[in-house]
């Protein structure tokens, strides 16, 4: 399905077309029932319940303390700091919220259609499509292991992800809503007050945008995926890996490819912008990316370095989604410096990014150690219905598209 999408407008057409009579059938769904819905009370696998009814996350990582911000240490490395302490009601509401398509101007598209967690919460697409058709300028990343990011977004622009989640909620390219059509929208479902009033007891007004947002924060901070085969060999499992994807880790690791410099376990992203020099979807200008977010030039073409767990999942890669494969992205990076920056334009690369002149070979053991860093182990349930009574997952989507 993937490959089928990329870079096709006609794919787009017949996408919306799809779309709209998606929108059409789930419209004609009643509102489910109120008493359907009860938020769990305990937490997701991978945390604690405290006294204070609050999740607290608990992994093996916890027991290093070679920080990373003290050298790059072996794979016994501690993860950078995370998000925890939502209770399991703020969690469950937040998984509710997040696959309700009630959250956009037009009732027709859920986080979950561009963040689909089939498709390792991304979307398939090359660049996602927004609500009313338009085509947004960047892929949709992973939602996986969010909890540990400081930096959101391809161009570093957020710092959190309350901050984030307003971006796609008023955003004109995405769910293009506004903060009182949305209040509206959302009382207007039966279910709702009394789900956000179980979810923020100490609040006089549960039902705002501060505590949608602090749902939506709350699901994603839930979404670990730290059980792959990598880990296992990381905590020092011998065998997890085999010995194809263990030639992979030491190419990965190696100074003549350099990966892992960016790339740095255990979270596989150092969450800096690094410049190196990705292509763009033909005929499109580049996109300056983090040059405007620090307003610096130097950082043109700049992107965040993006998570490579789960990348399996996630194809097509790059922020323009250039490439179909994780072959296909691997070898980018043994093209030649720069080769993909088209002539006359000069962009600062990182140094990182040298010639390593990586063999066939050495390119598919580092997609098969690549393929090692798949975990979807405590993937959360998607909701049979939702609230609004408007559930139109991806998946159905994807479906769709497949015929
Ligand atoms: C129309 C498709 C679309 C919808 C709907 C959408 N997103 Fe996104 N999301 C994207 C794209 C595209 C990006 C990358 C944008 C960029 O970097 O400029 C993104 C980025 C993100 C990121 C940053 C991840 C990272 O690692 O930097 C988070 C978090 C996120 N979205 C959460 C959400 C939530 C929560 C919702 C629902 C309120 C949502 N998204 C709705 C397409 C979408
Ligand atoms: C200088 C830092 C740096 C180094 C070294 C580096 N990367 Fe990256 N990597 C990035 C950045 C930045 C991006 C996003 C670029 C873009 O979207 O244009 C990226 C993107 C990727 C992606 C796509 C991720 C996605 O979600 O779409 C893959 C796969 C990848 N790198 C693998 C590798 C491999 C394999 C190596 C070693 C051969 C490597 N990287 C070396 C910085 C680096």
């Amino acid at each position: 399905m993937t490959k089928y999408l990329i870079n096709n407008k006609a794919n787009r057409n017949a996408f919306s077309c799809i779309f709209a009579t998606l929108i059409a059938m789930s419209f004609t769904l009643a509102q489910s029932a109120e008493s359907t819905f009860a938020l769990a009370d305990k937490c997701p696998p991978s945390f604690a319940l405290d006294n204070n009814n609050q999740c607290q996350l608990r992994n093996l990582y916890q027991l290093y303390d070679s920080l990373q911000d003290r050298g790059l240490g072996g794979l016994k490395t501690a993860l950078p700091k995370h998000r925890d302490g939502f209770s399991p009601q703020q969690i469950d509401l937040g998984r509710l919220l997040f696959f309700d398509p009630v959250l956009s101007a037009d009732k027709n598209l859920s986080c979950a259609n561009c963040h689909n967690p089939t498709l390792g919460f991304s979307d398939g697409m090359d660049r996602s499509v927004g609500a009313r058709g338009q085509v947004s300028q960047r892929s949709s990343p992973t939602l996986w292991n969010s909890a540990f990011l400081s930096v959101f977004l391809w161009d570093a622009r957020a710092h959190s992800l309350e901050e984030q989640a307003i971006g796609p909620l008023f955003s004109d390219k995405e769910m293009a809503n506004t903060p009182e059509q949305l209040l509206s929208n959302l009382n207007q479902v039966a279910a709702y007050p009394k789900l956000f009033e179980q979810a923020f007891p100490a609040s006089k007004d549960a039902l705002t945008i501060d505590n949608t947002v602090t749902a939506l924060s709350a699901f994603q901070s839930s979404l670990i995926s730290l059980n792959s085969a990598y880990d296992r060999y990381a905590h020092g499992d011998a065998k997890a890996l085999s010995s194809h994807e263990l030639e992979g880790l030491n190419v990965f690791r190696s100074f003549v490819a350099r990966c892992s410099q960016c790339h740095t376990p255990p979270l596989f992203t150092n969450q800096q912008v690094a410049v190196i020099g990705t292509p763009e979807p033909a005929g499109l200008p580049r996109d300056v990316g983090a040059a405007e977010t620090f307003n610096a030039k130097r950082l043109t073409g700049g992107f965040k370095v993006p998570t490579l767990r789960n990348i399996a999942r996630t194809a097509p890669y790059m922020h323009s989604g250039r490439f179909a494969t994780l072959r296909e992205a691997a070898e980018f990076y043994t093209k030649g410096r720069g080769h993909a920056v088209p002539e006359g334009e000069e962009l600062l690369l990182h140094w990182h990014i040298s010639d390593p002149k990586l063999t066939d070979t050495e390119l598919d053991r580092l997609v098969d150690f690549m393929g090692a860093l798949s975990d979807e182990s405590f993937m959360p349930k998607t909701p049979n219905q939702v609230p609004s009574g408007l559930l139109n997952t991806s998946t159905s989507l994807a479906a769709a598209l497949e015929k």
